[in-house]
């Protein structure tokens, strides 16, 4: 009620939509050190009795930054006068350098090569995990199997059914934990020699690519036979790669073929995306002292010499192996492991990293010769 006299109150000013678009501008996306505005990641907006609902477009659904981008943004919008509440949604749309001069490829946006210059690093029992880390955080996940000559895919993930026919003669790829696969080892009999000349090699990668119904992919991961043999060089000029995720162990010896792998890459100007240290340090299950019975600090060094990011360390545990045995990946089998939880951390700086490079237009990724 107005007492006789007093002045009207000014009528309350609700926020608009276009003043919490204008607030936006204040939150710098920290990778692509541009605002969400400019970056076009602001898909829905709307501002109501003093409630804003605001809808951002990651780069990835993997994306470490999440928090920090969904804190920044309720502080910029509740600076905004009259504003009580701020509801943020993520959604991701997976970005790609994959260019449209390819058809065949069409459907995958991201090939990442998982690869290592000695073998036993444990690159199938990471390819797995990221995979299905990533298809955990919402991602549309492939892994392909190029170690034609020893699959181990099919184990890992527990799967030996044959693969069907599309009706446009394709293969369909089995799908486990939310990850289409596609190996060797689904269509030849478990126990069948697998002998294998160059072109015949690069012959299987290019139907693996090519006659697999993959649909849409954000990240096809491809685990590698070791070494630095036909299977990379086909693979890379096969497809365009994202970039190669190299697997090492902290020995000495292992980081000698560390440099051989990067190098073979660059010959093909692969760019490196980042060193993966496996089996590095073992927790004593007793008094949880974690020994680092491998060595330390090689991974480090390598990131240095190279400039190529650590993307994490995986400690060593035998939960790891019988997981792989028993085709239940530890992210699966033990989500609350130090390993799945070095799995998880692992893939989503895959996938920052991968969004940075396709925003980068030289690449930006290090490629030595
Ligand atoms: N962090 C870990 N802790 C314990 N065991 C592990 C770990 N990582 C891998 N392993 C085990 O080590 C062995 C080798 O791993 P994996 O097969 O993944 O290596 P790879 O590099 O793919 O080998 P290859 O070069 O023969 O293809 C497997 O038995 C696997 O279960
Ligand atoms: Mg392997």
């Amino acid at each position: 009620m107005r007492l006789f006299g007093s002045k009207p109150e000014p009528p309350a000013t609700e926020p608009t939509k276009e003043q919490v678009i204008e607030a936006l501008r204040n939150v710098i996306e920290p990778d692509l050190h541009k605002d969400l505005v400019t970056l076009n990641m602001v898909k829905n907006v709307a501002a109501c009795g003093g409630v804003a609902r605001i809808t951002i477009e990651l780069t990835t659904p993997a994306c470490p930054l999440k928090k920090k981008i969904e804190d920044d943004t309720r502080s910029a919008v509740m600076a905004v006068p009259g504003m009580k509440e701020v509801n943020v949604e993520f959604t991701a749309n997976v970005t790609s350098r994959m260019g449209v001069d390819r058809p065949a490829l069409k459907g995958l946006k991201n090939v990442l090569a998982i690869t290592s210059g000695k073998g036993g690093v444990g690159k199938s029992t990471c390819t797995v995990n990221l995979a299905v880390a990533l298809a955990q955080m919402g991602a549309r996940v492939g892994l392909l199997d190029c170690d034609v000559y020893g699959p181990d895919i099919p184990t890992m993930l527990g799967l030996k059914d044959k693969p069907e026919g599309t009706a446009d003669r394709k293969f369909k790829p089995l799908e486990r934990y939310g990850v289409k696969s596609m190996s060797i080892g689904y269509l030849v009999e478990e126990d069948a020699p697998i002998v294998w000349r160059g072109p015949m090699l690069h012959k299987v990668i290019e139907q693996f690519l090519k006659d697999v119904d993959w649909g849409e992919i954000d990240y096809l991961l491809v685990d590698m036979p070791p070494g630095t043999g036909d299977a990379q060089l086909s693979l890379s000029q096969l497809v365009p790669l994202t970039g190669a995720v190299i697997v090492t162990t902290p020995q000495d010896v292992a980081l000698v073929d560390v440099k051989k792998a990067i190098a073979m890459f660059g010959q093909v100007k692969v760019g490196v995306l980042g060193i993966v240290e496996n089996m590095s340090g073992y927790t004593c299950s007793h008094c949880g002292h974690l020994e680092p019975i491998f060595g330390e600090g090689g991974a480090e060094k390598l990131a240095v010499k190279y400039n190529v990011p650590v993307l994490g360390k995986v400690p060593l545990d035998p939960k790891v192996r019988v997981g792989g045995d028993r085709g239940a990946p530890i992210v699966v089998a033990d989500p609350s492991s130090p390993q799945a939880a070095a799995f998880r951390e692992i893939a989503g700086k895959l996938g920052q990293i991968v969004a940075v490079r396709n925003a980068t237009p030289a690449g930006g990724l290090p490629v030595l010769e």
